[in-house]
């Protein structure tokens, strides 16, 4: 259908006078004797356009009043009668899809929660549109900040039979039929569609660090999996992952990349998605705007774990988990670091080896590894990074402490001795990413289907 999107036409200044078709969803209606007022909405901004009918000369059909209704409207593109925008005079408007009365989101009942509950339809109202601008900008934002830096976007494989994590989180892939009869645990993978278990893979760093010992610098950009029993607002079963990994890079210089990175990217939300922040700033999270400037115009905070626990110890705060050197944080720890003593991100550094994964090198205290967290005020954790460990002696014991099955790792081993380098990375949470800048609090209400434990809609 030749029409134009009412984004140019309330952005280009040379539609004015013209007579152009647009394409829509009513968002409102407002009438009086003479004249309606419909506001249409086509999603490709946050802003809709005002169509004014002239009831005299225009035929509007009752169906096109209907909040939701579908319409192509022709008319003359005019400077608005409030304001400084435009509008369109109406001269032809046609019916595409009529929406009944059912329709669900009516001005009224739209609260998050509720529109939980269609996620099909809640992609229209100003919220999701925000949302979904925001995250398709960062998106973009972040694949041209690597790209612009040299780096390869490689895309590792989803089905997998590695556990990077070691957490035992994966999901199982599987064409075994329900009930199929196996002597043993062995045979039932022996007959499974891989010849052995398989599952989806919870992070592409394994494979990310085979093609950063080739070409240096690379990144992924592609879900990750994770059956984790955990029903909070920031954890889902699928979500989606950046992970880049550079070779000759230590902890510092990796902090540095995600730092830089994470800024690079909130400077084009704030470039591309005035509009939408200046939505979130009024009626999702307070001083949105300000606190996104502050933090591309200051420099992260670093701390290490010790210190951390230490200043977590001496805080005048309950804590509903105590605080010993050795546990791993919880949120509510990192939630006080970050928004308490620190104000800003901070990257908390060197953590036990104990509550660690295995493949993180290993620093020369004995006790500690060289990786760090970035911890975000409102969210806590959104950033896992690490120098990996490329002594092939120190990870074999680290993976034997663990009770690894270390063969299965042959490839990764490989690369400790073939030319073995320093090398770090580290994996962004898009989603967590994606409320941060937007403030939206519940990870369900900053992805399209959310997935998560007994809610696959
Ligand atoms: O800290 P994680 O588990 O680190 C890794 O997976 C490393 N292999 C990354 C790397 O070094 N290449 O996960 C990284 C980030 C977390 O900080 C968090 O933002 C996000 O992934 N994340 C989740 N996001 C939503 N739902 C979940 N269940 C998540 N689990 C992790
Ligand atoms: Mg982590």
């Amino acid at each position: 259908m030749k029409h134009i999107d009412i984004k140019d036409i309330l952005n280009d200044k040379t539609y004015l006078g013209k007579t152009v078709t647009v394409c829509g969803w009513v968002r409102t209606f407002r009438d009086s004797s003479q004249v309606a007022f419909l506001e249409l909405a086509d999603g490709t901004c946050f802003s809709r356009l005002q169509a004014v009918v002239d009831k005299n000369a225009v035929v509007l059909g009752s169906e096109c009043s209907k909040t939701g209704a579908a319409l192509c409207v022709t008319g003359e593109v005019v400077k608005a009668f409030k304001g400084d925008g435009v509008e369109l005079n109406a001269k032809d408007v046609q019916l595409l899809g009529k929406c009944p009365p059912e329709y669900p989101i009516q001005k009224k009942r739209t609260t998050l929660e509720f529109l939980r509950g269609i996620p099909h339809l809640r992609l229209r109202t100003n919220t999701f549109t925000a949302v979904f601008k925001v995250r398709s900008v960062a998106a973009q934002a972040i694949h041209r900040y690597f790209h612009e830096h040299g780096y390869y976007y490689i895309n590792t494989p989803i089905i997998t039979a590695s556990d990077c994590e070691g957490a035992g989180e994966m999901f199982r892939v599987t064409t075994q039929p329900y009930g199929a009869k196996c002597a043993s645990e062995a045979e039932y993978y022996q007959n499974d569609f891989f010849g052995q278990k398989a599952g989806l893979s919870v992070s592409g760093q394994l494979e990310g660090e085979v093609a950063a010992t080739a070409f240096s610098k690379i990144y992924t950009f592609g879900p990750s999996f994770r059956a984790e029993n955990s029903n909070t607002t920031r954890h889902l079963a699928e979500f989606w992952h950046i992970e880049p990994e550079v070779a000759f890079a230590e902890l510092p210089d990796i902090i540095e990349i995600a730092e830089e990175m994470l800024k690079y990217v909130i400077r084009a939300v704030l470039d591309e998605c005035a509009e939408e922040i200046g939505f979130f700033d009024s009626f999702i999270e307070k001083g949105l705007k300000e606190k996104l400037l502050g933090v591309v115009n200051s420099q992260f905070a670093v701390c290490d774990y010790t210190e951390a626990v230490e200043l977590l110890k001496k805080a005048d705060a309950k804590f509903q988990y105590p605080v010993e050197w050795g546990c791993d944080l919880q949120t509510e720890h990192e939630k006080y670091l970050t928004e308490v003593i620190f104000k800003k991100p901070v990257f908390v550094t060197n953590y036990p080896k104990a509550i660690k994964s295995f493949y993180m090198k290993q620093n020369a205290d004995g006790k500690t590894v060289a990786a760090t967290d970035l911890l975000v005020p409102g969210i806590g954790e959104i950033i896992g990074c690490s120098e990996r460990e490329a002594d092939l002696e120190k990870l074999l014991t680290a993976m034997k402490e663990r009770k690894m099955d270390v063969n299965a790792y042959k490839q990764y081993l490989d690369l400790r001795t073939f030319g073995s380098v320093p090398h770090s990375g580290f994996g962004l949470g898009f989603e967590r990413f994606v409320m941060y800048v937007t403030g939206m609090e519940n990870i369900r209400d900053v992805t399209l289907f959310p997935r998560s434990v007994n809610n696959i809609m």
